[in-house]
């Protein structure tokens, strides 16, 4: 096997929330490695600390909760680079999508703005490069009727296609990294697997990694290249002193 470096390697990685009980240390030194290309699975039932792992490799945590260790990323370490630095990389380099799109996408804006927004700060595409790349993008992601879905608010879309919309927004970035935070439960079953086909037809096509947060372990076996587990405290995590999360990775296929 050759020695290939992660796309994004995070060390130590420790997240702890100031809570009335006093601090809760959720992610508990983590180690955790992203290759290019691959779907990687983060699992862990609910309330195992997964969507706090994944927003923390970004540092989308809010004072004051703390992010400490190091997560490199291109040569930079995400936990200690300033919010400026670290807005270009959110929604650019790395384009989260979430469970909820309702939540993520902005409710009073139309669709095409939304998507325009990220093309103008992460391309130096003119006005009409932009209307045709937006297009492209809806045809990408598999909304049809382009023109006009464009000018629709998120809540005229159904939840699949508002989901797609959301992986709209995330691409016009050209992202690198796609971390997905269980973007299929909200919705059906049959929905779920187009979405999920859709997420790894990108991965394939964009050459994109992609952090995929389940807790669903056959969506894991059947689009997983590797798995990493969360492991919590459960309750435990309300005593500081017993806290208790990490990972474990293993591959899943081929090995
Ligand atoms: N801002 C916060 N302050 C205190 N605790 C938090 C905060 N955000 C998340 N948590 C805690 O982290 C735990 C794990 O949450 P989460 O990452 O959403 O789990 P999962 O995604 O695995 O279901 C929750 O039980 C919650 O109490
Ligand atoms: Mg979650």
């Amino acid at each position: 096997m050759s020695e290939v470096s992660p796309l994004l390697k995070a060390r130590g990685l420790m997240t702890t929330f100031q809570t009335a009980q006093g601090p809760v240390t959720a992610v508990n030194a983590v180690d955790l490695d992203v290759y290019a290309g691959e779907v990687l699975g983060l699992v862990g039932e609910s309330g195992s600390d997964k969507s706090v792992m994944l927003r923390s490799l970004i540092r989308l945590i809010h004072p004051p909760g703390t992010v400490l260790g190091t997560v490199e990323w291109e040569g930079r370490n995400l936990v200690d680079l300033s919010d400026a630095a670290l807005r270009r990389i959110r929604g650019g380099e790395i384009a989260m999508i979430f469970q909820e799109p309702m939540t993520a996408l902005n409710p009073i804006l139309p669709i095409k703005v939304q998507i325009d927004e990220n093309l103008r700060a992460h391309t130096k595409m003119d006005a009409s490069q932009r209307r045709k790349r937006m297009m492209e993008l809806m045809d990408i992601v598999g909304i049809p009727a382009a023109e006009r879905r464009l000018e629709e608010y998120p809540h005229q879309f159904s939840g699949g296609m508002r989901q797609r919309a959301m992986i709209a927004i995330a691409l016009a970035s050209s992202p690198r990294l796609l971390p997905a935070d269980e973007p299929t439960t909200a919705l059906d079953v049959t929905i779920q697997d187009q979405i999920l086909n859709l997420i790894l037809d990108l991965r394939d096509e964009f050459s994109m990694s992609v952090v995929f947060v389940t807790h669903d372990l056959g969506v894991v076996a059947s689009t997983c290249d590797r798995v990493a587990v969360m492991m919590p405290g459960g309750s435990l995590r309300r005593h500081p002193s017993s806290t208790f999360s990490s990972t474990l990775t293993m591959p899943i296929r081929g090995g």
